[in-house]
């Protein structure tokens, strides 16, 4: 793919870069520049460019403010202590919009082109890269919408790809402790042939009602159980679960209708590495409450790019409770030995670190 690269005359000054990453926050700030591709049939995939980030010009038509025919990922770039830039399996994340695309009825964009597009962004904008300390990084968000100016419900014949960056610190503020979770009994995520394994943008609006609950009844995220049965926990509004067992299995619902998480094939891996075996089917919701209580169940926690690997505490519903499970210390593991590969802190034996700078 030919980019064209446009640079911005209006760079952030060094100095207020150095304010926004001493404390980025998480999805405030973005970097000086942006990549666009777009697509039709007659010409498939073409204009590729760089240019200042801004604000996009769209007609009120435009089919994906009505259909939400839209598709999007999230990855990271991590500075190394060299100062070298690295993402983290892109090429999945690139394999999974190809996915995402198929469900939403899009073109797919090729995994090469989207690494490509990915790597030009960060590599002009790398001083937004910060340090790693504090587990900070370049969160990265790809997406695809529908830009035909059309009103009739059928895939749009117009269609835009763009990459856009944003500094990251922690996601969670307050640091990594155990996160409390409401159970929603009313509304699901996705049932039998719907879109739960597809990133797009209508999942994430149909869990906001849920999440919004779970932060009314005091929680920091809501669990989504299985729509036909409503008995099978199904994963976070944007984390994917594990249940930690006494024998040391872990436990971690099948996919399906859930989305596949780079952050959770991963830690199958890993967790492999350090004598974990993980085990994917369905996993009750009278399984983790009788576990806990048991103690058969040590730990659970939850994963994915943004959040990275949480511990999770408390599950409260309407009427009722199951305490914390007793110990994170396997999860704390796992994240050390994720968050370590991440920043070049150690050895890279699965080869999933990708070098941009
Ligand atoms: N589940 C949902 C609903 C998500 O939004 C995310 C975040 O992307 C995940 C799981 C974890 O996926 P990944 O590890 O690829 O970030
Ligand atoms: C991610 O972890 O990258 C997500 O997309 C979760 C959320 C920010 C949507």
């Amino acid at each position: 793919m030919d980019i064209s690269t446009t640079p911005s005359s209006a760079l952030v000054s060094e100095e207020r870069l150095a304010e926004i990453l001493a404390n980025p926050g998480f999805g405030l700030h973005f970097t000086d520049h942006m990549f666009t591709v777009e697509w039709t049939p007659e010409a498939g995939w073409h204009g590729a460019r760089i240019e200042p980030y801004g604000p996009l010009t769209l007609d009120p038509a435009t089919a994906v403010l009505h259909y939400a025919q839209e598709t999007f990922e999230g990855m990271k770039a991590y500075r190394h202590e060299d100062g070298s830039i690295w993402s983290f399996r892109p090429e999945e994340n690139a394999a999974r919009m190809v996915r995402s695309s198929h469900r939403l009825a899009f073109p797919v964009l090729d995994v090469e082109d989207f690494v490509q597009a990915v790597d030009a962004l960060v590599e002009l904008d790398q001083r937004w890269v910060p340090e790693p300390a504090g587990e900070k990084s370049l969160y990265l968000r790809p997406f695809m919408i529908a830009t035909e100016k059309f009103l009739g419900v059928r895939p749009s014949q117009h269609v835009t790809f763009m990459v856009i960056a944003s500094p990251a610190g922690a996601y969670f503020k307050g640091g990594v402790k155990p996160v409390t979770l409401w159970l929603t009994e009313e509304y699901t995520r996705a049932g039998r042939g719907g879109m739960g394994a597809a990133k797009t943008g209508g999942n994430y609006a149909s869990s906001l009602v849920a999440q919004q609950e779970a932060i009314a009844q005091g929680c920091d995220q809501v669990v989504f159980l299985d729509a036909q049965e409503g008995r099978y926990v199904e994963e976070l509004g944007g984390m994917n679960m594990y249940f930690v067992h006494d024998d040391g299995t872990i436990v971690t619902p099948e996919t399906g209708t859930i989305l596949e998480g780079i952050t959770r094939s991963s830690i199958i891996e890993l967790a492999g590495k350090l004598g974990h075996q993980v085990v994917e089917r369905r996993f009750s919701i009278d399984e983790w409450r009788e576990g806990v209580a048991s103690g058969r169940i040590t730990e659970i926690f939850a994963c994915g790019t943004a959040a990275v690997v949480t511990p999770v505490g408390e599950l409260r519903w309407e009427g009722g409770s199951v305490p914390a499970p007793r110990s994170d210390d396997l999860t704390m593991r796992i994240r050390r030995a994720l968050v370590d590969i991440q920043y070049g802190r150690a050895e890279d034996t699965f080869g999933w670190m990708h070098r941009i700078v």
